[in-house]
């Protein structure tokens, strides 16, 4: 016979672990697919308004910070439209800015005076964002939308992570002295009011705040990318040089492996690329996008895998020369003609020409084990780059690609001549 231990707590009763069952929620399916919806539109705005900002941050690590929060916004919104669709949510509906005061967060958080104020913003923004997904757990019905809560635990995770690695970043190198720290507070509470006058996160809570047009930089001031390739003082100097792991550094194994180091560093050139097209191109459907923010965060982190291959040889990787004539020449072009100089032009070719094999059993062969596992996962990577430029390329074509060889030897044509000026002086490529 069952004999329950009488000194042991009482468990609540739970279904497949879900306790609380049987709570009335805060709202039903309609008020709760559009609270998501304005989750979705924070999420999509911030990572776009993060790679708008990522060329012109200057401190470098914050440069790979923003990539990976690009990315994981862009996962987070997608599983967010995923979740919505199923919540008698049209798709036409998605793509829509739930309110203008809304959208006006948005707008302004992108008008900070610098990088630091910017991230300063995304941090405030991330902190509401973070409470508002607290709290829709205790609004929502546990087991019916058992699908929602799920979703919900894992942005809180990775918020609480985004936030702390924001402030790390904000704080570093003279980010904390007193004076800093109220401008950049004065900026933060800019972010909090508007949000207050937009009934907050979840547009459900009383306002108290009126917009004044007279306190807002949104008419005052337009943010434009920054094209000049920024970087913190510790980087000297900055050389137009367009290819790198060209140079002699000799076929011995130590020589290869700088080789190859030197190859994937300057990568951040090409994630710079991408950012600009996902801040710029305005009206692409939402694929677009989130498959550029993948290749985006993808780009940053073979210019990571290059870093920490130049730190296992003992480099210091801030006195190198730092390659940046690509990101000039990509900063030149529209955002259809960036996806197929970078999707096309370079890694098409590299797939098709066994180039990235090759990089891989290079390594192994000189017995360079980090240098092997790094290239064989960039190959990985560089395959679903092609594809992504494929399907980004059919779209911004609207399925027509008759034009594109056409378009591909005017890019070869103008890269030419982007570099004639330097190779006349005798700079090598
Ligand atoms: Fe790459
Ligand atoms: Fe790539």
């Amino acid at each position: 016979m069952f004999h329950p231990d009488p000194s042991a707590p009482a468990t609540p009763p739970r279904i497949a672990g879900i306790a609380d069952y049987r709570r009335i929620p805060a709202f039903n399916v309609a008020e709760n697919a559009r609270i998501l919806l304005r989750y979705e539109f924070i999420e999509r705005r911030l990572l776009r308004s993060m790679a708008g900002w990522l060329p012109g941050v200057a401190r470098w690590e914050a440069k790979f910070l923003l990539g990976r929060l690009v990315w994981e916004d862009s996962e987070h919104t997608q599983t967010l439209r995923t979740r919505i669709l199923e919540l008698r949510t049209s798709e036409r509906i998605l793509d829509r800015a739930p309110s203008p005061n809304l959208a006006l967060v948005l707008d302004e958080l992108v008008l900070a005076d610098d990088w630091r104020e910017f991230l300063t913003g995304v941090a405030a923004l991330k902190r509401a964002l973070l409470a508002a997904y607290q709290r829709h757990l205790t609004q929502t019905q546990p087991l019916v939308d058992q699908p929602t809560v799920r979703v919900l635990r894992i942005l809180i995770a990775e918020e609480t992570e985004h936030i702390a690695l924001l402030d790390e970043q904000i704080a570093a190198d003279g980010g904390s002295n007193e004076a800093e720290r109220t401008r950049l507070d004065a900026w933060a509470q800019r972010i909090a009011l508007l949000l207050d006058a937009a009934g907050g996160v979840q547009g459900i809570d009383p306002v108290s705040y009126a917009v004044r047009s007279e306190d807002l930089r949104t008419g005052k001031k337009t943010f434009r990318c920054d094209y000049t390739y920024a970087l913190d003082a510790r980087f000297t100097p900055q050389v137009p040089r367009f290819i790198a792991g060209q140079a002699p550094f000799g076929d011995d194994a130590a020589g290869v492996y700088r080789s190859i180091a030197m190859g994937r560093f300057p990568e951040m050139q090409a994630a710079k690329g991408i950012a600009l097209s996902i801040y710029e191109n305005d009206g692409q459907p939402w694929e677009y996008y989130y498959l550029s923010a993948r290749h985006l965060w993808d780009e940053v982190r073979h210019c990571a895998m290059g870093q920490a291959m130049l730190e296992d040889q003992g480099v210091d990787w801030t006195r190198l020369p730092h390659f940046v004539g690509n990101y000039h020449f990509y900063a030149s072009l529209s955002p259809l003609e960036r996806a197929i100089r970078l999707g096309v032009i370079i890694e098409l070719a590299m797939m098709e020409n066994g180039a990235k094999r090759r990089e891989v059993e290079l390594a192994r062969k000189h017995g360079l084990a980090l240098a092997e596992t790094f290239q064989d996962y960039d190959w990985a990577d560089e395959v679903n780059h092609v594809d992504y430029a494929r399907r980004n390329i059919e779209t911004m074509m609207h399925g027509d690609t008759s034009a594109l060889d056409g378009m591909i030897a005017d890019i070869n044509r103008r890269y030419a001549e982007f570099r004639a000026p330097w190779e006349a002086k005798g700079d090598k490529f």
